[in-house]
């Protein structure tokens, strides 16, 4: 793993300033926001979004989301905006909802991995939100993992050189992200409904007080290989730790017997008993204790040496659909059946 000198920024209007002025320059900088860490850089920016991907070793073809800071920002980046999304952004924006428009031409095609199409959050985090402020240009930030790897929902020193960038960011810093599940992604298949390309933080029940929600089919299972997926992220394994994940569908005391039967050497089973002890890890309790300590625990895990992890079923219902997906994506999409 290189070393890499990465400068930590606590965050400050200070911090703000000088993230913008590295990425006016064309550079990447870490930043919070209240789903996960993103690595940002000026999404018109051709030449700076090919030095995110490269720097994350992301396929090409999987677009970035574009961020922006206030609703003013949004017609100059899109052709066109649905009804439905001003009432959608009007109750979700900010917060952790990303929806997709027909791009514009100020989004250059690396930025939206070739497609017509252009992904765009407004992010509640202030500090997020005072970094595109600062800067004055939208911001296309992907994950701040290295392509395939858990995503960061917090960030020391260690965890960024453990990234392993081939570029050195800057990083401006704040305390955990509120979520810790990357945001909901959305399309508009028709003028009185959304689909859910990916679920997170605005979950599809709250989606359902405006319009019809449906949830794409690739959310919940593998799609078929050489499929054409809605949402380019879907079709690669992601978010995995080093260790083997498995889900494991049984809860509380058969699960934790389960495992005591299965385990060997360096396992380690996630549940939603509190109390931790042995081989057993502390997932939370409810759906929002679990999105928050996924990525980390899965990380932590990685820390520890596992090689393999036993992960109880999650409940399907509000942000807890945003756990089962990415964990069915971290499992290769292995679910044990006790
Ligand atoms: O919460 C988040 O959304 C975080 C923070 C940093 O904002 N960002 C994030 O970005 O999760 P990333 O790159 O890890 O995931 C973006 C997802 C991918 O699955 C990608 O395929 C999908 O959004 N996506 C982006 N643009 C799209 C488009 N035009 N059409 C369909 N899917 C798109
Ligand atoms: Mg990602």
């Amino acid at each position: 793993m290189t070393r890499l000198n990465t400068e930590l920024l606590p965050f400050s209007e200070q911090s703000a300033k000088k993230a913008a002025e590295i990425m006016a320059a064309g550079g990447g900088v870490g930043i919070p926001t209240e789903t996960v860490y993103g690595l940002a850089a000026d999404a018109r920016n051709e030449a700076a979004v090919r030095s995110i991907f490269e720097a994350k070793g992301r396929p090409q073809d999987n677009p970035l989301i574009v961020h922006i800071s206030a609703r003013e920002q949004l017609p100059p980046l899109v052709r066109e905006i649905p009804e439905l999304a001003l009432k959608i952004a009007e109750k979700y924006w900010p917060g952790p909802l990303t929806m997709i428009f027909p791009k514009s031409d100020m989004i250059p095609a690396a930025t939206s991995g070739g497609l017509d199409t252009v992904a765009v959050r407004m992010p509640e985090s202030p500090a997020a939100r005072a970094i595109i402020d600062a800067c004055g240009f939208p911001l296309a930030a992907p994950s701040a993992n290295l392509s395939g790897s858990p995503s960061p929902t917090y960030c020391t020193i260690i965890d960024c050189m453990a990234v392993g960038y081939a570029i050195d960011p800057t990083l401006v810093e704040t305390r955990k992200c509120r979520c810790g599940v990357e945001s909901t992604v959305l399309c508009f298949p028709a003028a009185d409904r959304v689909r859910i390309l990916r679920p997170g933080g605005v979950t599809a029940e709250m989606l359902s007080e405006l319009c019809q929600a449906d949830i794409d089919p690739a959310v919940t299972s593998e799609p078929p290989k050489g499929a054409k997926v809605m949402s380019p992220g879907m079709k690669y394994k992601h978010y995995s730790p080093k260790a083997e994940v498995f889900i494991v569908n049984a809860h509380g005391k058969q699960f934790g017997d389960w495992c005591m039967s299965h385990a060997a050497e360096g396992t380690l089973a996630l549940s939603a008993d509190p109390v931790e002890h042995g081989m057993f890890r502390c997932f939370g309790r409810d759906t929002a204790e679990q999105a928050h300590r996924l990525f980390a625990l899965l990380r932590e895990a990685d820390d520890e040496g596992a090689k393999t992890i036993y992960v109880e079923m999650p409940s399907k219902e509000g942000i807890g659909l945003a756990v089962y997906n990415r964990l069915l994506r971290a499992a290769a999409f292995r679910v044990i059946e006790v």
